[in-house]
């Protein structure tokens, strides 16, 4: 089986193959016993019950199927409160465990469920969406966003295995993979050698939907990002290097009410980064991010939006310190391939021009 450790302080695999086993890779993971299956509206009908008649044959029982509208809405305190509700119906135990079927939408919500229920259950992660695959359900982030910005509440809870099936991804549609790659890009231009050589051959066959290359690529990006979560799993330092693109883009996502795919905010952030790169460092990657993206079948703009609702959002961030001064933030810019710099203060004038470059699809 092709899978990466993740070597948190607790261990785990993350498993991606073709046809994958998951009665195996559950049963290697963890002993049976009860459980929930979280998935959405949209992968629900697709691939739930044969991941429910696989749980059976490794002697899980499923106390419920919980299905939440797919898209970004369902990460929110509502459906949050639906969700939590319905595992203390169907009274799942302390020792229960809760399998997330679906998107990063599903993995994030599922995984901040599993760490606040009774304090604490097992958690794992079924990934089915190409960026669910690659980024989102590695390294244990799990949260919703509230209107007034992205991600603001959440959770550290490594999951006990990460099982994704590539076979799921042949029902993804053809913008979801390009969502997904959004993050293979950040992940290559963070990582640089052989993944960022590979990247531009690899990105055309991923989007023809060649599993081989998406397997390549999930592969690449898994080991990217376990690398530096088991160097800092509760992002004290060098983890906020996978924020990169991230600043702008959960601004931009936050701006426009959540209807923005996270994929497309993300390769807007990105850009925007990549100027600021080379206004500050003097790293001039503008093209390189343009051509890759544009290999990823994904737009250089999205749809404008207010820029001072943007930099609100981001004045929200986490990522910001309460000494940063009102008109600083701080990003990840590249100094070059594979070179990232964290925490680089950024003022308000030149955010606001990186903003505005990246508007107007
Ligand atoms: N926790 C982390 O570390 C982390 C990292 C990156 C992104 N994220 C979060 O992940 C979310 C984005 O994830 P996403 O792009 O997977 O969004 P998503 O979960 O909304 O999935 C995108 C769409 O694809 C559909 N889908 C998923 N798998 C499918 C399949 N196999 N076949 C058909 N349709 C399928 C979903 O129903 C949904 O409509 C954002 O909220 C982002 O903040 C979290
Ligand atoms: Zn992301």
């Amino acid at each position: 089986m092709r899978s990466v450790t993740v070597a948190a302080t607790t261990p785990y695999e993350v498993c991606v193959e073709l046809d994958l086993d998951l009665k195996d890779a559950v049963s290697a993971a963890l002993p049976p016993g009860a459980a929930i299956l979280l998935t959405d509206s949209t992968v629900g009908p697709l691939h739930a019950s044969s991941t429910d008649e696989a749980l059976k044959e490794a002697g899980w029982a499923l106390a419920d199927v919980v299905t939440v509208p797919a898209g970004e809405g369902s990460k929110s305190l509502s459906a949050y409160e639906l969700v939590i509700r319905k595992l203390a119906r169907a009274g799942v135990p302390r020792e229960g465990t809760l399998f997330a079927l679906g998107g990063g939408v599903v993995g994030d919500l599922g995984g901040f469920v599993a760490s606040s229920y009774m304090r604490g259950i097992n958690f794992v992660q079924l990934p089915t969406s190409l960026l669910a695959m690659v980024d989102s359900s590695v390294g244990g982030k799990v949260g919703l966003d509230l209107p007034e910005g992205k991600n603001l509440v959440g959770a550290f809870l490594q999951p006990r295995l990460v099982a994704a099936n590539l076979n799921w991804l042949e029902t993804l549609p053809p913008r979801e993979v390009s969502h997904g790659l959004a993050e293979v890009v950040k992940m290559g231009l963070l990582a640089g050698g052989k993944f960022f050589e590979d990247l531009r051959r690899l990105l055309g066959d991923a989007r023809a939907g060649n599993l081989e290359a998406l397997q390549a690529l999930i592969l690449h990006s898994v080991r990217a990002k376990a690398a530096v979560v088991a160097e800092d799993e509760r992002e004290v330092g060098l983890r906020a290097v996978l924020n990169y693109g991230h600043t702008i883009g959960h601004g931009l996502e936050a701006a426009a009410g959540y209807v923005l795919p996270h994929g497309k905010a993300v390769a807007a952030g990105m850009l925007a980064a990549a100027r600021l790169s080379r206004e500050l460092l003097g790293a001039d990657l503008l093209k390189t991010h343009e051509d890759l993206l544009h290999a990823a079948g994904l737009p250089l703009k999205v749809p404008a939006v207010d820029v001072e609702s943007v930099l609100r959002a981001m004045g929200r961030d986490k990522k910001r310190r309460a000494s940063d001064k009102a008109y600083t933030y701080r990003f990840v810019l590249l100094e070059d391939v594979g070179r990232p710099r964290r925490d680089v203060p950024v003022g308000v004038a030149e955010v606001r021009r990186a903003v505005e470059a990246v508007l107007g699809a």
